[in-house]
């Protein structure tokens, strides 16, 4: 068990050039000067998976606060009564009523891209997994950024994009229940940069994705085109970490520099039920 602040944590790459399971590390048990340092991993490696853990809802809660301020939901429906900070995936019913959000994050996304300042990092903390399928992927936006050649990046450098709440509602309205107005009038079209800055270390990521009107000052056809093919191009295989996951398993990954989707589970024969937390960002640059 690390403890030992003058020894680096024992890490493994979850993918060759990304990401790291920390090993050793009991996050119920663990210091503040512990956290401290399991924060600092994440911050250079793009995600961070701790294996065995069983969190309660307050040592969540703690594990996520070490990260910074927690963000809050704009869907209210499926919050952890007594805790509003989680937000609780799962298909499972109870007395009649879903318990969770079902197949909430299918589609390659990065969480809050229509913030202003959307969310550093999400985290999900596996409570019961199905034996097959509902893996997470993660796409590494540093390393499609760095396989880019000269020319391209000159191309890309400079674009931005116009992200939209309200774009998105429309796009997931069909079979869903419609957005309240009053969200809507909260989360304005914001503008970010498709290249995005690491604060850290300065590390560059393409930082494309859906749920947008398009890049500024080009037409929407030539835009979603340019969307589609670099969403291909960052979610291609050799940048994509696939998570299998077991209960128990914490998976955080970095917003800042990475896409995600879920995947799809046979939810006729399965449960699935993950607690979700959100930690706030800062403004892409
Ligand atoms: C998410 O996109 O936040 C959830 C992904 C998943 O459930 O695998």
């Amino acid at each position: 068990m690390s403890g030992d602040l003058a020894t680096p944590l024992a890490t493994r790459a979850l993918k060759d050039g990304f990401g790291a399971e920390i090993l050793g590390v009991d996050l119920a048990a663990a210091s503040d000067a512990l956290l401290a340092e399991v924060v600092a991993t994440f911050h250079r490696f793009g995600a961070i998976l701790l294996r065995d853990q069983r969190l309660s809802g307050d040592a969540l809660v703690r594990f996520g606060s070490a990260f910074g301020p927690l963000e809050g939901h704009t869907v209210q429906d499926y919050l952890l009564p007594g805790h509003p900070e989680i937000y609780v995936l799962s298909n499972r019913i109870e007395d009649g009523r879903p318990v969770g959000a079902h197949n909430d994050g299918i589609g390659w996304h990065t969480d809050h891209n229509f913030k202003a300042e959307p969310v550093m990092c999400t985290m999900l903390h596996a409570l019961i997994v199905p034996p097959e399928g509902s893996d997470t992927l993660l796409a590494d936006g540093v390393a499609a950024y760095a396989a880019l050649s000269p020319e391209q990046k000159a191309r890309l450098d400079p674009l931005k994009l116009q992200h939209s709440f309200a774009y998105l509602a429309e796009m997931r309205e069909h079979g869903r229940k419609a957005i309240d107005p009053a969200v809507l009038a909260e989360n304005p079209d914001v503008i970010h940069p498709l290249i995005r800055t690491h604060p850290a270390d300065g590390r560059k990521a393409l930082w494309v994705s859906g749920g947008t009107r398009g890049f500024v000052g080009m037409d929407q056809a030539e835009s979603f085109a340019l969307i589609d093919e670099l969403i291909a191009f960052v979610t291609d295989e050799r940048f994509v970490y696939r998570h299998k996951w077991r209960a128990g398993d914490i998976l955080v990954w970095d917003n800042r520099c990475t896409l995600h989707t879920g995947t799809l589970f046979d939810d006729t024969r399965y449960v699935r039920e993950m607690h979700r937390l959100w930690v706030k960002g800062d403004r892409p640059y």
